[in-house]
């Protein structure tokens, strides 16, 4: 049987780890969190690195054969670095900004992610290389992981970012942060056919299914 880890700082990895057991009822999934350290959205790529490897270490020394990096933070930020470091295959997560700019009609999208995932080198790309002429809205989701993870939904606060969204004519909504999909069926209700709501579990699904066909 097939052993695939899943890591990210909290829940965020317990739903991909989710989804990804219900696409492949066959392979065995470690699920490591981080949950002393979270949340990893205020962090630097320096403090992620130094939390983030021992841990992936230590995975492929419990079997994982591949490693699903369920954290758009870590994925924008240090998979990279992360890949020269850890011997086995890594599948990022991380803003769909090119499908996205692709299917918005109103030449206008929003992104909701961390703080850190909005200032990382690697999303500024993603909006240079397939965003270009595409307005970007970015609300402040900073309070978001926190309030996912202790399980305090404040709907005002998430209706407020939905609005913004909305009231700037944003007709796809990107979920760049994985806790968030937890309450994507939230925001599809509150968005209320306005907008499409996007997150990347599918399309991870299939590279996995990829990386699994290619291993030894
Ligand atoms: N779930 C993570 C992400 O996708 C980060 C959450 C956090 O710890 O701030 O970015």
């Amino acid at each position: 049987m097939r052993v695939v880890g899943v890591f990210d700082s909290g829940v965020g990895g317990l739903s991909v780890a989710n989804a990804l057991q219900k696409a492949l009822p066959g392979v065995k999934i470690i699920l490591r969190e981080d949950k002393d350290n979270l949340p990893y959205g205020n962090k630097t790529p320096d403090q992620l690195l130094n939390l983030v490897e021992p841990i992936l270490q230590q995975m492929v020394k419990a079997g994982c054969e591949v490693i699903v990096i369920a954290c758009n933070t870590v994925t924008t930020t240090i998979i990279g670095q992360l890949r020269l470091r850890i011997k086995v295959p890594l599948i990022g997560m991380e803003p769909m900004v090119k499908p996205a700019a692709q299917l918005t009609k109103t030449g206008c999208i929003a992104v909701f992610a961390t703080p850190t995932t909005l200032a990382s080198k690697r999303y500024g790309e993603l909006k240079e290389n397939f965003a270009e002429g595409i307005t970007v809205i970015e609300p402040d989701c900073s309070s978001w992981s926190y309030m996912i993870e202790n399980d305090q939904i404040n709907i005002n606060q998430i209706q407020k970012n939905v609005d913004e969204a909305i009231n700037s004519d944003a007709d796809v909504i990107v979920l760049g942060c994985t806790h968030y999909h937890w309450i994507e069926d939230t925001i599809s209700l509150l968005v209320n056919g306005k907008a499409l709501v996007l997150q990347p579990e599918k399309p991870v699904i299939e590279q996995l299914k990829k990386v699994l066909e290619q291993l030894p």
